[in-house]
């Protein structure tokens, strides 16, 4: 065990509310983790914030017509407020806006460039005339070079999804004023990570072997491509201003900033000791945070903190994947997502519904769908059934054969001893789950706990003893409590307000995690309080109202034109390489009998002539299609469609309500040209 323990969670952008993706990935496993070390006893301390710098707030306020303060005051507020309603116990939610984060990020830049470990280079950008300032490549729009879509961004098409970079844009075009950029030489300030490349390599690839797989294998690929210095210095006027003569206008990148916003919240919440937090070995520091930011927290942040010298470094990052809604990537713009402080009004004290359903299905090693169906029968199958059934079942008894008080311990049985053994089983089982950062496992032991209470009660039936035994039925129902009071300690780090519940019926204080395993933790004859119900199931009627909801948020976005598929999972280009695509003329072409969809085609690849069987009878006829040059995925393994041998597919655009057209290339060229 370490001496201390220093929790961060990934400072949300202020310029949005946060959605269920944020604390599936980050802020519930977070907490479980910061709850549970204190309930040990330790040291802890959980840094949350608000990350309130970058681009795209400038350009939220740019079209709200407000200060980007304004922006970051309004979100910072709302997000700040939903945590707490939601029981995340931030020691500090503070924000990147505040002086003594300015102070700290400023002084950090300055020890590395008073001590040259920065390079300084001047590179052509981007530059408003009219505005006269430089643009950031958000602020320039332009063609897609890839996709002809006219309004694609300077680093990115949302169109077709390519990463772009502003130069490769056809006519750019300044978001500000309109006006035609022109290239300006800039001087910036780039860290080196390429100096830190063997230091990196033997901290992570040898000595955190331990780490998660999926943030072990994309530090490893960042190594292995070999790593670039990075810009830390942009030319804006929103940020924490370059604290260096003659670099007016420009600021820290905002990932240089905010990262360091970790130590600044720990030095406004802890002003005298937070150096013990930051650069004493015997604390360790965990980073919570979602997959995008993995690069920034194991392989930039920890390159600032050696280059500074002073500070420690995470011992583990624990980075989770994308948790999905209803099969499609959540999206702020799209405005697809759950929003907390929504389903807060929405589903008033059910926070911990919420808790359970997305740590059960945490994204902790691969991508996850929530989906509203899923969190109904998580509450009514497993919490309302299971816990809620066990822990109302005991208390309900005890009050209906003790009056409310706990009964006395008679013999034990064997099968009383097999029970109570498992208790602390269950509790090693759980402590190595959460020490290993395994949440979703940790939660389904935790339930297994209720479980065992169950089964002991459907086993022993002390229901049907009370007229023979009522020593017997005192001694399970002791028993049943005593798991109940396990529970109000095992569940304590996962559902918070259940377990605020729990104890005002048991009538008892918190319980330390150490007790954990006693069957004496309620003494004999202590007064139990009157029972509630811990959860209530919830109705179709509830849960149509949510899908309802999303359904409607899906209508009023407007970048949904009708219904469009998600982007598909990345393909390399070697993949896409293995593709033969060609263009080809049909030859002729003739219905297949007895099918109303498909036609038998005839075509002239300009390697061979073959046959091709095609889907496309609904919109084309025969006559329509001869003579046409059309694309085709030639290697495309044959098959055999109403026992005729199609080899390869024509390629066709097909819409969500099944309407398809030909895909054909804008000029007539040689038939086998190559597509690609
Ligand atoms: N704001 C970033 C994001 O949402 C996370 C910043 S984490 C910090 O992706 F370390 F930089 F604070
Ligand atoms: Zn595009």
């Amino acid at each position: 065990m370490y001496k201390r323990y220093l929790i961060t969670s990934a400072l949300p952008y202020a310029n949005g509310p946060v959605h269920i993706g944020h604390l599936a990935g980050v802020y519930i496993p977070a907490d479980i983790y910061a709850r549970y070390l204190r309930l040990r006893g330790c040291d802890v301390v959980f840094i949350g914030g608000s990350d309130e710098h970058g681009v795209p707030i400038t350009i939220k306020a740019r079209r709200l017509g407000v200060s980007p303060q304004d922006v970051v005051d309004k979100y910072h507020s709302l997000i700040k407020d939903s945590f707490e309603r939601f029981g995340i116990t931030f020691d500090i939610y503070s924000r990147t806006t505040s002086s003594i984060h300015h102070e700290t990020a400023s002084a950090f830049f300055r020890k590395l460039y008073d001590e040259g470990k920065f390079i300084e280079q001047t590179s052509e950008q981007f530059y408003d005339e009219e505005a006269g300032q430089f643009l950031a490549d958000r602020y320039i729009e332009g063609t897609c070079p890839r996709c002809g879509c006219e309004k694609a961004y300077g680093d990115q098409c949302e169109s077709c999804g390519s990463t772009l970079s502003p130069n490769e844009l056809i006519n750019p075009k300044s978001t500000i004023s309109g006006s035609i950029p022109v290239l300006r030489p800039t001087s910036h300030w780039y860290l080196p990570l390429d100096r830190y490349q063997d230091f990196l390599e033997d901290w992570i690839l040898n000595g955190h072997k331990e780490w998660k797989t999926n943030v072990y294998g994309q530090c490893k690929s960042w190594l292995d491509q070999g790593l670039q210095p990075r810009a830390v210095s942009r030319d804006l006027s929103w940020g924490v201003p370059i604290p260096v003569e003659g670099a007016e206008g420009k600021v820290l990148y905002v990932w240089f900033d905010a990262p360091i916003g970790y130590i600044s919240n720990t030095k406004e919440l802890l002003p005298d000791t937070w150096e013990l937090y930051w650069k004493d070995r015997e604390t360790k520091l965990v980073h919570f945070i979602g997959k995008d930011n993995i690069v920034f927290h194991c392989i930039v942040f920890p390159s600032m903190l050696k280059a500074h010298g002073d500070y420690i470094l995470p011992d583990n990052v624990p980075a989770n994947e994308f948790l999905n809604l209803e099969g499609r990537k959540i999206s702020t713009t799209h405005n697809w997502a759950i929003w907390l402080h929504e389903y807060l009004d929405d589903l008033p004290g059910k926070q911990d519904v919420l808790r359970y359903a997305l740590c059960a299905n945490a994204p902790e090693t691969k991508d996850n769908d929530f989906t509203w169906k899923d969190f109904q029968t998580r509450n009514n199958s497993e919490l309302v059934a299971v816990l809620g059934n066990f822990v109302n079942r005991a208390l309900v008894l005890a009050h209906k054969y003790f009056n409310g008080k706990v009964p006395e311990v008679y013999a034990l049985t064997d099968f009383d001893r097999e029970i109570t053994v498992e208790i602390p089983v269950i509790r090693k089982d759980v402590e190595n789950s959460i020490e290993t950062f395994k949440f979703r496992e940790a939660l389904k032991k935790v339930m297994d706990l209720s479980r065992l209470g169950n089964k002991y009660l459907a086993d022993t039936e002390p229901w049907k003893l009370a007229a023979t035994d009522m020593d017997r039925v005192s001694t399970i129902l002791n028993i049943s409590l005593q798991i109940t009071a396990n529970l109000s300690i095992i569940l304590e780090p996962f559902l918070p307000f259940t377990v605020t519940k729990l104890r005002r019926m048991l009538n008892i204080e918190a319980l330390n995690w150490d007790r954990l395993g006693e069957t004496g933790l309620l003494a004999e004859g202590h007064q139990l309080a009157v029972p509630e119900l811990l959860f209530d199931k919830i109705e179709d009627s509830i849960i149509e109202a949510q899908m309802e909801k999303l359904e409607a948020s899906k209508k009023s976005d407007a970048s949904a034109a009708g219904s469009v598929a998600p982007q598909k999972e990345t393909v390399q280009f070697d993949d896409f390489g293995k593709m033969d695509i060609r263009t080809v003329t049909v030859l002729a072409a003739e219905r297949v009998p007895k099918t109303d969809k498909l036609l038998k085609l005839t075509i002239d690849t300009g390697i061979d002539t073959r046959t091709i069987v095609s889907g496309i009878a609904e919109f084309y006829r025969p006559e329509d299609i001869i003579g046409k040059q059309v694309c085709v995925l030639l290697n495309l393994a044959p098959r055999k469609i109403k026992g005729i041998e199609s080899q390869g597919m024509i390629l066709m655009a097909k819409n969500s309500s099944g309407k398809m057209c030909l895909v054909q290339a804008s000029e007539i060229m040689d038939n086998g040209t190559e597509i690609g």
